[in-house]
């Protein structure tokens, strides 16, 4: 990975240094580096939460110890490293049957608990109503499941009503609120999707309690509770954290991956492709979702391999406990009339294709913007009141209207249904006659779950936005569909519609389709997933044969949606937490040089050789919390002198000695023994740090930092350290044109709430 830099920047643009190591060297011994075996005295390397990981040292460690196994003499060499992959393949079938069996039963859960917000079953008060109601032919009536003013038999009408409605908006806000109070007691980080973070932590964030036992049980009972309160949000995206907490807690048993953040990284993205793979029922779109949104597969086939073998694992787990007693993974089977499409029907699709771009940015802007005002008011203290109150407002407007008032998914399933006499009519939806209050009340029905999504995505409840975005999608989708129907029914002549047969009681246009083709408009907009966003839909609806019409729907309304701001909501999150995320998008610069970002020297915190004892080295790293310093010796650049690594040296060497050693000088180049006076600190030093000219463009430099997973670079001129630049300096650089980019940065280490 190295030498990629070496060949493809010109050595032009390397410091000339005369007077000291010349950058050959430095490459050399750089190289030497990360290829013999460590130094014994240097010790290991410990991240803090907030940190980023080194990846080519983690590398090194892997590659070290492999080569170890290897080496071993006799059967062992050939039976060490078996057992080594024994153990890596344990740990991705274990997670891949984990989030299987974990997401079914999350299923069931909702499900039930949202069920007993309408009523209960007779005959047993843990079944849900499809449960309780199943083993009647069609077109029996299910007596078995009462509703609650049934149950309690209720009489007058406004004695049920008013029985129902309390029911309802008490047990949405019981779910809610507990949902909540779980996060903010045991697990902070249960709240939101997840996805963000996961980003940032693929990409070698250190964040370790994000993946605790704890947030994993908090944000898997959390999820059910919020999802059945009925509050506008999904359970798909947090699917991917609860699989992540699982690899994580799996990988710890075995010392290969505890020891080693980047292998550890490599497991946590085949869990996350597990997590959407059993989320939508979707196990190739999942791999692909790892590909695409979590940018953690470039290059790297063996974890694609990996991915690949968790999620159809999963996917098997899933469709074994079979949830839904349907044994199909399509969970919302579209039922098309037909498998062809005319050409008339891709102006309606264009249109759906434009408005999800357009709602898909006003729905990343107005969650920004909630986002932000949360953080600033008063609500930011009182996290669980939020919840409470918003739960109750979200259960009395969705109880008004009749789309609202289902769970999303089971609106979803209707609204991807063709209507089939045999199926019964969905709440009216086939009514030809109520056309124009079907269009209404869909209209309505996404209008208000644009605003409460926005709002609630962001709250203190484990919240997926996946779910809402399709059913805001689906609901538009729907109504144009219908309204494409209503003119065919009026003008079935008309040359428009000459490719349909002109008989209007035959079908000709299929609604649940447009309800697709908006799903899929709208998540385009949203998230700005596009590959991977067209495959999870084709597996979650089973309709492979309309391929096309889906993949021109997320064409169109990624950009428009770019054009009116780039990169999706969890783009936008990332910017407003600051998690130090490089996006892989190919940066190019105006003209920009690296002088004009990187930190001045006379800005930097450095050390100077031979300047301080020990005891002000101390003081020094307790005074800052910096990765790293520089080295310098009279201004030239010795080296850098990692934090942690400084800071087990110095515990090292006082554990033994007495005061009169907080006295010595520390000097960083070898020293001769007889010299009482000092300290030899070289074995921290990394001598061989990558130093560029701050006159090179910082196209270039940002591209080193993305393709090399650099974490800082050194600016010297003729050998003397001019500046320095971080990745997370980069990576505020890059953010910088987000329009609230760190308005909810917490410091490293600290809870996101009060
Ligand atoms: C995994 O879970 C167990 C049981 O909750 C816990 O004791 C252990 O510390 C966890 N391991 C890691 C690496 O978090």
């Amino acid at each position: 990975m190295f030498l990629f830099c070496v060949i493809s920047v010109s050595p032009a643009w390397f410091s000339a240094s005369e007077s000291h190591d010349s950058e050959l060297q430095a490459l050399n011994s750089e190289l030497s580096q990360w290829t013999d075996s460590p130094d014994p005295k240097r010790p290991p390397h410990t991240y803090r939460d907030g940190s980023t990981i080194d990846w080519l040292y983690e590398e090194n460690l892997e590659r070290q110890r492999k080569n170890r196994l290897r080496s071993q003499r006799g059967a062992k060499g050939i039976l060490l490293p078996t057992l080594d992959t024994m153990k890596m393949w344990f740990v991705i079938v274990a997670t891949g049957i984990g989030v299987g069996v974990t997401g079914a039963s999350l299923d069931v859960l909702v499900k039930w608990l949202g069920d007993l917000r309408e009523g209960r079953c007779s005959y047993g008060f843990f079944y849900n109503q499809v449960a309780c109601c199943s083993g009647l032919d069609p077109g029996e009536i299910c007596t078995e499941w009462r509703t609650w003013s049934e149950w309690f038999s209720v009489h007058s009408i406004l004695g049920q009503s008013l029985l129902q409605s309390f029911v309802y908006m008490a047990l949405a806000v019981v779910f809610a609120g507990s949902a909540a109070i779980l996060v903010q007691t045991y697990a902070p980080y249960a709240f939101h999707t997840g996805i963000p973070e996961i980003k940032a932590i693929l990409g070698g964030y250190v964040l370790d309690a994000f993946l605790s036992p704890w947030t994993l049980l908090i944000k898997g009972v959390g999820l059910a509770l919020s999802v059945a309160s009925g509050l506008s949000l999904g359970k798909e995206g947090p699917l991917v954290h609860v699989a992540c907490c699982m690899a994580y807690n799996l990988s710890g048993f075995f010392p290969q991956f505890r020891h080693n953040e980047a292998q550890k990284r490599k497991l946590l993205a085949a869990a996350a492709a597990a997590g959407v793979s059993v989320a939508f029922g979707s196990p190739l779109g999942g791999v692909l979702f790892g590909l695409e949104e979590l940018e953690t597969f470039a290059n790297e086939t063996e974890v694609i391999w990996r991915g690949f073998v968790t999620s159809v694992i999963a996917a098997v787990s899933l469709q074994y406990v079979d949830p839904f007693g349907t044994s199909k993974l399509v969970l919302f089977q579209v039922t098309s009339g037909s498998d062809t499409w005319r050409a008339f029907e891709l102006v309606p699709w264009l249109f759906l294709g434009v408005i999800g771009g357009i709602l898909g940015s006003l729905l990343i802007k107005l969650n920004v913007a909630a986002a932000v005002y949360r953080r600033n008011s008063i609500m930011h203290e009182w996290p669980v009141l939020e919840v409470i109150g918003v739960s109750a407002i979200t259960a009395a407007i969705s109880y008004l209207v009749v789309f609202l008032r289902v769970q999303s998914s089971e609106l979803v399933a209707n609204l991807f249904q063709e209507c089939d006499a045999s199926k019964g009519d969905y709440h009216g939806l086939c009514n030809p006659v109520a056309m124009w209050r079907n269009v209404f009340l869909l209209t309505l029905t996404a209008t208000v779950k644009i605003g409460l999504t926005a709002w609630t995505f962001g709250m203190m409840v484990p919240a997926g936005i996946f779910l809402p975005t399709i059913a805001i999608g689906a609901s538009l989708g729907r109504a144009v569909g219908l309204l494409t129907q209503g003119m065919y029914r009026a003008h079935p002549t008309s040359w428009i519609f000459s490719s349909c047969p002109p008989d209007p009681t035959v079908r000709c246009i299929s609604p649940g389709f447009y309800a697709v083709i908006g799903a899929s408009a709208m998540l385009g907009g949203v998230t700005r997933m596009t590959i991977s966003l067209v495959v999870i839909l084709f597996e979650l609806t089973g309709a492979l044969s309309h391929v096309l019409p889906i993949m021109i729907s997320v064409m169109v309304s990624k950009w428009v949606g770019d054009a009116f701001g780039e990169g999706g909501i969890y783009t936008a999150w990332i910017a407003m937490r600051r998690y130090p995320w490089l996006p892989s998008v190919e940066y190019k610069d105006q003209g920009e040089v690296a002088a004009q970002v990187m930190r001045p020297v006379d800005e930097l915190v450095v050390i100077e050789n031979r300047k301080c004892t020990l005891k002000e080295l101390d003081a020094l790293l307790k005074a800052h919390e910096f990765h790293g310093f520089p080295v310098v010796q009279e201004g030239q650049l010795l080296g850098y002198a990692i934090r942690d690594r400084l800071r087990a040296f110095l515990s090292m060497l006082s554990t033994g000695a007495a005061t009169e050693q907080s006295e010595q000088i520390c000097s960083f180049l070898p020293i001769r023994s007889e010299d009482p006076g000092s300290a030899d600190l070289s074995p921290v030093l990394e001598k061989a740090v990558l130093q560029l000219r701050k006159e090179v463009p910082q196209e270039l430099v940002v591209n080193m930092f993305q393709k090399l997973s650099l974490r800082h670079v050194l600016f010297t001129q003729s050998g003397k350290l001019t500046g320095m630049m971080t990745k997370s300096d980069v990576v505020s650089f890059l953010n910088a044109h987000f329009p609230h980019a760190a308005a909810l940065a917490v410091p490293p280490g600290q809870s996101p709430w009060p």
